[in-house]
Parts: structure tokens; C-alpha cells; sequence
């Protein structure tokens, strides 16, 4: 079954406890975190605290997507905040690898994530080491941007090494995830939507992640159900 992971950096900073009720109702898989630092992206988000006080509300996993400089300076702090999946970002992090044996160390997941203009060829080197791999589909910094198409070649080259393999490595697509693009990402692998803005339209949480799961129970890409 495809996963929607509810990421709330479109939602209300003021009361993230409403968002996450109704992510909880409206059947959301797990919460994905953006950590911005204002170094590597335009943008500053949430801290350790925050996702302390998220772990108090709910139980669905919490997944922390570093998108920020000194990485590896901060794997402690959120795990100890209560993180199940850290998410590297490959290119602000110094040295992926002893960040990786880091979080594993904790008995936490491992994600890598990968901006829309990298290369997949340093990907090839981890995807053993890892969980999750996160295909990005916007620049990171914020919600709300148009989908890539350039992912969908990216998902089949993956796809391709981790059938050849036989990895359990999951294949998460973050950015611009809606019910336009969603059964094709399905339809060519990916396990896990980080969904952010259409989730959050109209502040309609519930509502919003019901209709997204319609979309993927219903989802008849290529004339197949998924
Ligand atoms: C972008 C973040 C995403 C973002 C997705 O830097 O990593 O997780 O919240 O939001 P949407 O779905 O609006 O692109
Ligand atoms: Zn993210």
C-alpha cells in the first residue's frame, strides 16, 4: 500500500495539535518535519521542541528532513525529541556516511534525501545503508512549488537498482505531490507521498488526506488498480 506522509510546513504554526488531530483522522500515514536553518534554504521552520510536543500528541511516526547545514550536530537532539526517521539532505550534509552510521547507531531510520538537480550517481553508494531514499520534486525550502517531471526518470533508475538488488529501500517523493502527478508516482514505485500544500488547502486537513487516499485506492493508472 502507497503511504502518505502529512508534512506540515503549510500548516498552522499556531496550532500544529488541530493539524495533527486531523492528519490522525483523515488517515495520514506518518508526519513529515521540514528543519530549515536559514543557511541552506531561504527559510526557518521548526526546532527539537516542537517536535518534542509533537511526539506527546500523536503516535504516527515522525520523520525529520534536515534541510540545513551541521547535520550531523543535531541527529542527537531530534531523536531524543522523539524522531523515527532522520532525513539527510545529501547536499548540506559534510559526511553522509557517518551521519548514516550516526542515526542507526540510535536505532532510528535512515532517509537520504536528494535535491531535483543531483545526479543519482553518488546514490548508488548508500542506497544499501538507508531506509528510505527521498526524490525531491521542488529546490528545498518551501511548500507549495511546482512538481518536477525530471523525478519520474530518477524513480526508474532507483527502482531499477533496487529490484536488481533486492533492497527493502522505500522510494518517498517530496514536493508538489497532488492527485495530478500521484498515480503515476505510484504506478512507477514510490511508497511513501511527503504531501505539504494539498493536504493543507482550504485548511480542509481532514477532508483534503480522505480525497487523497480515494485517489490512490482508486487509482486505475494504465488502466491497473494499485
Ligand atoms: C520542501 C519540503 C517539503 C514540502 C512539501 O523543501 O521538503 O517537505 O513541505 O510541500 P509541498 O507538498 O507543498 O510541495
Ligand atoms: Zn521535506
Amino acid at each position: 500500500m502507497t503511504l502518505i506522509s502529512a508534512s506540515i510546513l503549510d500548516g498552522n504554526h499556531m496550532n500544529l495539535l488541530n493539524d495533527v488531530l486531523e492528519i490522525q483522522k483523515g488517515g495520514g500515514d506518518s508526519i513529515h518535519v521540514d528543519i530549515m536553518d536559514g543557511h541552506y534554504v531561504k527559510n526557518l521552520t521548526f526546532g527539537p521542541k516542537t517536535v518534542e510536543h509533537l511526539r506527546k500528541t500523536t503516535d504516527l511516526p515522525i520523520d525529520v528532513h534536515f534541510e540545513m547545514y551541521k547535520q550531523e550536530d543535531f541527529i542527537d537532539l531530534f531523536i531524543d525529541a522523539g524522531a523515527n526517521m532522520i532525513t539527510l539532505q545529501l547536499e548540506s550534509c559534510l559526511h553522509p556516511l557517518r551521519a548514516i552510521e550516526k542515526i542507526k547507531r540510535r536505532g532510528c531510520s535512515v532517509s537520504l534525501a536528494i535535491a531535483p538537480m543531483t545526479g543519482l550517481d553518488s546514490v548508488k553508494h548508500f542506497i544499501h545503508e538507508i531506509d528510505q531514499i527521498n526524490l525531491m520534486s521542488v529546490e528545498p525550502g518551501f511548500g507549495g512549488q511546482r512538481f518536477r517531471e525530471e523525478v519520474y526518470k530518477k524513480i526508474e533508475f532507483i527502482k531499477d537498482i533496487i529490484e536488481k538488488e533486492k533492497l527493502q529501500t522505500v522510494i518517498s517523493v517530496d514536493g508538489g505531490v497532488n492527485e495530478t502527478n500521484m498515480a503515476k508516482l505510484i504506478d512507477l514505485g514510490v511508497g511513501n507521498l511527503i504531501i505539504g500544500s494539498r493536504i493543507f488547502k482550504n485548511q480542509e486537513v481532514e477532508k483534503n488526506l480522505q480525497y487523497l487516499r480515494n485517489v490512490i485506492s482508486n487509482n486505475t493508472f494504465r488502466g491497473e488498480k494499485v
